[in-house]
């Protein structure tokens, strides 16, 4: 089988001065997309700012024989995002693929946690999403091609103790995910999401460090650059992945139990296990499959 190229397409990577997004970056310059190594250079928990690291990865790309630039625009703010779109377009004329990864960290158990700690973390992962997304957006219409990858997490899908800002950050990309592939389809626009675990600063405190090696990044990657290939054709999706095992995670809706002649609280009561049965499940790819199963049940 032929190897997977990107020769001709251009890809923004956000947050990619280090961790997972510095393994995307050199992964689809390896294989020739020209890249825009977008990152702040501040600390964990969103603070400071520096060149540095996406300049390095700039020069990694270059030493490799790869094309790059680098961008520190802020994710965050609708000026940064659409000054890292343009770096795309100044530099290497038009934009293909949109990795969107940068993030931080405010953990907080949801008591501590201040208006503030829960508008910063959605601000990066959620907004800045949506902000560098809806840039790159004209261009991947007009062109009728694109490929979105947004980086969710497990502690959205599945809720992580002392993380409410960043699961209702992570979460909420799963329903942009869904949103942006039904209104991107008819573009050639594809977009899914990656849930993934890997050692980086972010985790390094909290995982054994025997998985050090297994939980390299190189093993999210692979994933990443399937998803933001032209011969991907899957959207709306969401993945996780880490250690190198990929699997798709899916939002499906139980049997239920329905009454046709008015509900009553003590039906719901009454009907608690079955309406809590999930199989045989309906897995809808949209809100439209969706609904005609209710349809169908009320016919
Ligand atoms: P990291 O901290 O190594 O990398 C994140 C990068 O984003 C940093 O280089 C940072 O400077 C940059 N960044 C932060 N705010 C920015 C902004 N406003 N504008 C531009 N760049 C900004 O962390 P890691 O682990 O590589 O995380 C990458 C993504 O993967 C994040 O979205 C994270 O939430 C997600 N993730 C990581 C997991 C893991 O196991 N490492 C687990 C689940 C999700």
């Amino acid at each position: 089988m032929a190897e997977l190229r990107f020769d001709g397409r251009v890809a923004i990577v956000t947050g990619a001065g280090q961790g997972l997004g510095r393994q995307h970056a050199l992964e689809l310059a390896a294989r020739g997309a020209k890249v825009v190594v977008n990152d702040l250079g501040g600390a964990l928990d969103g603070t400071g700012a520096s060149s540095g690291p996406a300049a390095d990865v700039v020069a990694e790309i270059k030493k490799n024989g790869g094309e790059a630039v680098a961008s520190t625009d802020n994710v965050a703010t609708t000026e940064g995002a659409e000054a890292i779109v343009r770096a795309a377009l100044d530099a290497f004329g038009r934009v293909d693929i949109v990795v969107n990864n940068a993030g931080i960290l405010r953990d907080k158990s949801f008591k501590n946690m201040s208006p503030e700690e829960f508008d910063q973390v959605i601000a990066v992962h959620l907004r800045g999403s949506f902000l560098v997304t809806h840039a790159a957006w004209p261009h991947l219409r007009e062109q009728a091609y694109g490929r979105v990858v947004m980086t969710s997490s497990p502690a959205g899908l599945f809720g992580n103790f002392g993380q409410a800002n960043y699961s209702a950050a992570k979460m909420g990309l799963v329903g942009l995910t869904k949103t942006l592939a039904a209104e991107g389809a008819k573009y050639g626009i594809r977009v899914n999401a990656i849930a993934p675990v890997a050692w980086t600063r972010m985790t390094e405190d909290l995982f054994p460090a025997e998985f050090k090696e297994r939980l390299s990044v190189e093993h999210v990657t692979p994933l990443v650059a399937w998803l933001a290939h032209e011969s991907n054709e899957s959207t709306g999706e969401t993945y996780t992945v880490g250690g190198g095992r990929v699997a798709r995670v899916f939002v499906a809706e139980g049997p239920g139990f329905t009454k046709k002649d008015g509900l009553s609280v003590e039906d719901v009561r009454d009907n608690w296990q079955q309406i809590n049965e999930t199989e045989p499940y309906l897995l809808a790819r949209n809100i439209g499959e969706q609904t005609a199963a209710l349809f169908q049940a009320l016919r």
